[in-house]
């Protein structure tokens, strides 16, 4: 059907559409089409100002941590690793950089590694936390806790956890990893002893891969 626009305002045929008539319908449906934008728009800000009602005082949280609940009262600014530092007994996990750059808070979130000093604790409900604490099963270390000690894959010990947790994951999900994988899922935890050696060793060993002596250690009798 072909509609013509006519300057006269009164349609003569059943067909044709006026000027005013298809102005006015146009206005119509740009106003209903409006006012559901704003709709959406005041949606939007109603469930923005619903998440604005948690704090700044402590809030009541449960956190999945190690396969059980655990509630905490904090601020809503409080993160994932000082929940568990601070307002729990689980202090595996290290807090070094507090910025996402040393990979010493190292916990799983649903088997995925994450940073708990960049997560805010509100954040983490819902999912899964693994932390070093819950990775012995019936008082007996993890096969990645044994490979560190093993290969005594530690100085002052404070990177550790962290790396614990980032080969653990890694082993979870790919139980033959090649050594640049390995290497590669570390490259986000940092060892200021400079242990790296041992902990590529132990990393390794967990991974059953063959380890060898191709990055030179110095033996401790050798400084003596
Ligand atoms: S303390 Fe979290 S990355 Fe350093
Ligand atoms: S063993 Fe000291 S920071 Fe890694």
């Amino acid at each position: 059907m072909v509609i013509k626009l006519m300057n006269d305002p009164d349609s003569k045929d059943g067909f044709s559409v006026s000027r005013r008539a298809f102005l006015k319908s146009f206005g119509t449906t740009a106003a209903i089409a409006a006012t559901a934008q704003v709709e959406a728009v005041a949606q939007e800000l109603a469930k923005a100002g619903a998440a604005q009602t948690y704090g700044p005082a402590a809030v009541p949280i449960t956190l999945n941590v190690n396969g059980k609940p655990l509630h905490l009262q904090v601020e809503p600014r409080v993160t994932l690793l000082d929940a568990l530092r601070n307002y729990s007994n689980l202090t595996g996990s290290k807090e070094v950089c507090d910025r996402a750059t040393c990979g010493a808070c190292t916990v799983m979130l649903d088997g995925l590694p994450i940073y708990s000093c960049s997560k805010l604790a509100i954040e983490a409900q819902g999912h899964e936390i693994t932390t070093v604490e819950g990775l012995a099963q019936d008082g007996r270390l993890s096969p990645v806790q044994q490979a560190f000690i093993r290969q005594d894959a530690l100085m002052c010990g404070y990177c550790t956890p962290g790396f614990v947790m980032s080969v653990t994951a890694l082993l979870r999900k790919n139980p033959r990893p090649t050594a640049e994988e390995i290497k590669h899922h570390c490259s986000g935890n940092l060892c200021r002893c400079g242990t790296y050696p041992r902990i590529m060793k132990a990393a390794f060993h967990a991974a059953g891969l063959p380890v060898t002596n191709t990055t030179e250690v110095i033996p401790y009798a050798k400084l003596a």
